[in-house]
């Protein structure tokens, strides 16, 4: 165990953790930030995603010692920056089953901090490592386009 210092949402806090320990499992069970998801744990499916100095990275490959220094977005810090996103996903009644949508929203954040306004061709990068069992890529993709309208 070490104590890391970690700036998550805008707030520095130490956590005890092995270092060796996916920043993934220092989120959801240490800091109970359970936005972001599990599913493969291998870095393929995109659902544990969050922010690290504004760029999308999977939570499940960054160690927890290796997120110290860095500013970490997870969902839940994504409202007072991002509700123009968040509503955006309402009103083009983005979701499904949701489960995939924490990640879907933080790759959104990170896209439009990088193109604020994006292509279609664009937008389809950004998502296409992020899957979504649900197929709501279309709705994304619309909703992407609406925030980055300033919410038309
Ligand atoms: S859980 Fe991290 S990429 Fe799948
Ligand atoms: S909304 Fe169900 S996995 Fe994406």
């Amino acid at each position: 165990m070490a104590s890391l210092r970690l700036t998550i949402n805008g707030r520095t806090q130490v956590v005890q953790a092995g270092p060796d320990t996916p920043l993934l499992w220092v989120l959801r069970d240490r800091l109970r930030l359970t936005g972001t998801k599990f599913g493969c744990g291998v870095g393929v499916c995109g659902a544990c995603t969050v922010l690290q100095d504004g760029k999308p990275v999977r939570s499940c490959q960054v160690t927890a010692a290796a997120a110290q220094g860095k500013a970490i977005v997870t969902v839940e810090g994504l409202a007072s920056e991002h509700a123009h996103l968040q509503q955006a996903w309402l009103e083009e009644d983005v979701a499904q089953c949701g489960y995939c949508q924490p990640a879907m929203l933080i790759t959104a954040a990170g896209l439009l901090r990088e193109h604020p306004a994006p292509t279609d061709q664009e937008i389809d990068k950004a998502f296409e490592g992020v899957i979504c069992r649900c197929g709501t890529y279309g709705r994304i993709r619309k909703a992407v386009h609406r925030a980055a309208k300033g919410g038309k």
